[in-house]
């Protein structure tokens, strides 16, 4: 029996002015494909389990937008937090909740805004990890072939040997290391990226919890026959203000020593930036990435042009450079700079 858990209570602030603290990346179709990122990672998953074992976590004021684009997830499947306080207390809460529902079941547990574009083999891989975690007293990760030295992600050492086809035993996990560490790393050949797709039984995530951040595991072991009545909403809200702030990468991954990962591609981005989605965008001849009916372009090249539907736009002789127009801001700014898109966020919100 597997159950999936849709983190989705990030707020994704890097694809201003689209991604707002009311409408986060997840919730947005930041390819311009017809789906927003969560509605596609759910789409994902209805091949692998039925729709009742998949469960979104998201922060309270996103439950409405979250029932609203998943129309077929059951209300009760959406569970609320109280307080952002990163992923470790997010995966803990839907653990001790459904480990009262199955305590033998299996757990994946995955971002809601990341791209995929092989879902077949995405699905192939869940399975393998899915298989190994049922017969190991492992916690599985899915690891992707890096190509350079990002600090947003998880590190991945493994030994080089197969502990059964397709699964290495991890050595070293180092979450966002700084700059010169990741490039030793990409230049050793031996790391690969954490994806953040997890997938363990969910007693064995439990007791990596009692092991690694025994103070989370006391606030939720501590009153867990609470959950899943109807004590269950005010004793998280007494929880989660106790709980500290920290990823499943740091309090747990890190540490853990029964820590195995997949080496997969399928087609993997998490979409982190405007190039991120200008690479996986379909492309006109002259490689512009337009998400928008009414988008027409003269002398103009590899731009990433995102309009809301009704409005038209006429963009002449631009080169590199991010369109994004919304209701109330319009952006333009180079590819190349995009990295300052959060100070003109600062900036906003200083003068406002
Ligand atoms: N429910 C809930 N509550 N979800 C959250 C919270 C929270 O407080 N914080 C983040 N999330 C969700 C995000 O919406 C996202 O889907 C997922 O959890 C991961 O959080 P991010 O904030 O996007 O993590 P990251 O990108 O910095 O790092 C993680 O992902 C990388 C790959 O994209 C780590 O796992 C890295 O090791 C990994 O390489
Ligand atoms: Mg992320």
């Amino acid at each position: 029996n597997t159950y999936v858990a849709i983190m989705a209570g990030g707020i994704g602030s890097r694809f201003w002015p689209l991604s707002r603290v009311n409408h986060p990346k997840q919730f947005l179709d930041i390819l311009g494909t017809g789906k927003t990122l969560i509605q596609q990672t759910f789409e994902r998953f209805e091949k692998l389990v039925p729709i009742e074992n998949i469960y979104v976590v998201t922060a309270n004021e996103y439950i409405g937008i979250t029932g609203h684009q998943l129309p077929a997830l059951p209300k009760e499947n959406i569970i609320g937090e109280p307080y952002r306080k990163n992923t470790a207390p997010c995966i803990a809460y839907i653990s001790f909740k459904l480990q009262q529902l199955n305590p033998e079941a299996s757990l994946i547990i995955a971002p809601a805004d990341h791209l995929i574009l092989q879902e077949d083999k995405f699905l192939e891989t869940c399975e393998d990890a899915l298989k190994f975690v049922n017969h190991f007293n492992a916690l599985v990760t899915i690891g992707i072939t890096p190509t350079y030295p990002n600090t947003g992600y998880g590190y991945i050492q493994h030994d080089g040997d197969e502990a059964v086809p397709k699964v290495f035993k991890v050595k070293t996990f180092t979450e966002k290391p700084n700059k010169e560490l990741a490039k030793t790393f990409i230049a050793s050949g031996d790391f690969l990226w954490n994806s953040g797709i997890f997938v363990w039984q969910i007693k064995r995530g439990i007791h990596a919890f009692q092991k690694h951040m025994p103070e989370m595991y006391e606030l939720f072991a501590s009153e867990d026959e609470k959950l899943n009545t109807e004590e269950e909403k005010e004793m998280i809200e007494n929880i989660y203000p106790q709980c500290s702030n920290i990823s499943i990468d740091f309090g747990v991954m890190e540490k853990a020593d029964n820590v195995f990962v997949i080496p997969a591609s399928f087609g993997w981005s998490d979409l982190g930036t405007w190039n991120s989605a200008w690479e996986n965008m379909e492309k006109d001849y002259l490689e512009n990435a337009v998400a928008g009916d009414n988008v027409i372009v003269f002398d103009t090249t590899k731009c990433v042009v995102h309009v809301p539907d009704k409005k038209l736009v006429v963009l002449q002789g631009l080169e590199d450079f991010i369109v994004a127009d919304t209701k109330d801001v319009l952006l333009i700014c180079h590819k190349d700079k995009e990295q300052e898109i959060k100070h003109y966020v600062a900036e906003v919100k200083r003068n406002k």
